[in-house]
């Protein structure tokens, strides 16, 4: 078999069977398919999709080029949560304490932010101490005992993502359906749960533009889940402004622990029901949604939930202190609004802009091995649909000093568009496919 005949098939519109495509992903993760022969394959994957066997053959190749987790010393139902990646998305930090309060077991991996999307693993190192570096050991002692543990992803899982997920980040090939869905699924199949459950977001800060091409994934996504035999939800969420008000590290952990003692009720919680409940119902421990959000909403009345993330935070080595008291999370030091030009209402909020903003103060990486400051970002005070006055505060910048304070209100103010009319929020949640 030789590369090339494979890229000339899949140029012209062919099908790729078993053989070739495991002849493909094996011989790139070792080297022996050089980058430029693997960029036109993704390119022409690109035009031509995928049909649905080829694209779960591509997604078990991929699982196969490295290790799999081994959780079958956990025991109970075992699940996993996953996001196609947004902007201000603190949602794990919340739901994985709420669903081990109802009695799932989580044994996440997580990654860290690029670009303007943040990663859970920075977020959580707010807490002075706290590691996501562990044995396979510790990682499921620590599920046993406290119900999650949140991992760093190692090079021995899905490598041939890794490698594939950087070549299609500088040969505009990310945007692949066929492309996404394996690499998603691969690392969500390595990782070893038996339900998972997706948030695929569409929208201005989301990598499905179109509701249509986000449920095409959602579909693609549960279906491919399925011939691997595990249960995969997919939920279809707005991405149009930022998931909560708070964008960068520590800010968006004081929402999340703002949410844990029952102070917030915006779309960051209507998530996290929405989410918790289907792994509850797909998982046979609610028998419809009423019960399901019933459970989850009780781990927040009674503080069980805020409790199991004080338990995860001490167990990864952190100061689980700022859980009581957030004060003694990392503050910014200058702070400024961002102030409505006119009044009106709120028509449209640009989430990759905000999510820039807080990148642009420190928040996040321009390059993978950029250091980033936990401390800065911004909270906004509207959000879609709400009335603003002139002169009003959209939002606070947190910054480490008075001129990129100014600066970053300044180009937060320009990610707001006012209208003299009020815009109707579309629906947050636009489906659940199962
Ligand atoms: N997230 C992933 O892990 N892979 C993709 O291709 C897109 C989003």
């Amino acid at each position: 078999m030789n590369m090339t005949d494979l890229i000339e098939k899949k140029r012209d519109g062919g099908v790729l069977d078993r053989e070739a495509i495991r002849f493909m992903i094996e011989g790139y993760t070792k080297g022996d398919i050089p980058d430029y022969q693997m960029s036109a394959m993704c390119m022409a994957i690109y035009f031509q999709g995928m049909t649905l066997e080829e694209t779960y053959e591509l997604t078990m190749a991929m699982v196969d080029s490295g290790d799999r987790v081994d959780l079958s010393g956990i025991k109970g139902l075992k699940a996993d949560k996953h996001s196609t990646g947004g902007v201000g998305d603190k949602t794990s930090l919340v739901l994985c304490p709420m669903l081990a309060a109802c009695g799932v077991k989580l044994a996440k991996l997580s990654g860290r932010g690029l670009g303007h999307t943040g990663g859970t693993l920075d977020k959580l190192e707010s807490f002075p101490g706290f590691s996501s570096d562990m044995t396979e050991e510790e990682f499921i002692r620590s599920v046993n005992e406290n119900g999650f543990a949140i991992a760093g992803q190692t090079a021995e899982l899905c490598p041939a993502d890794k490698k594939l997920y950087a070549l299609r980040d500088v040969t505009a090939t990310v945007g692949s359906r066929p492309l996404i869905v394996s690499s998603i699924l691969s690392k969500k199949l390595a990782a070893g749960a038996d339900i998972i459950v997706l948030d695929v977001k569409t929208g201005s800060g989301a990598f499905m533009r179109t509701e249509e091409d986000a449920f095409a994934l959602a579909r693609d996504l549960t279906a491919v889940g399925r011939m691997a035999g595990k249960k995969v939800v997919a939920v279809v969420t707005d991405m149009d402004e930022p998931l909560g008000n708070a964008v960068g590290n520590a800010l968006e952990v004081k929402e999340a622990l703002a949410a844990l003692r029952g102070e917030y009720a915006g779309d960051l919680m209507e998530l996290c029901l929405t989410l918790g409940s289907q792994i509850l119902i797909g998982g046979g421990l609610a028998p419809d949604e009423p019960s399901a959000r019933g459970m989850l909403e009780q781990t927040i009345a009674s503080g069980a939930a805020l409790e199991r993330f004080a338990a995860f935070i001490r167990a990864q080595g952190g100061d689980d202190r700022g859980v009581y008291d957030p004060s003694l999370l990392p503050c910014a030091p200058a702070r400024r609004e961002a102030l409505a030009p006119a009044g009106g209402y709120v028509a449209r909020i640009e989430a990759e802009g905000v999510g820039l903003v807080s990148m642009r103060l420190g928040g996040g990486r321009v390059t993978k091995d950029s250091e980033i400051d936990l401390s800065v970002g911004v909270v906004l005070h509207k959000k879609v649909g709400d009335p603003v006055q002139p002169g009003e505060s959209l939002g606070t910048v947190y910054a480490r000093t008075e001129a990129e304070a100014r600066a970053g209100a300044e180009q937060l103010a320009r990610c707001y568009t006012l209208t003299p009319e009020k815009t109707e929020r579309p629906p947050f949640i636009k489906g659940v496919v199962t």
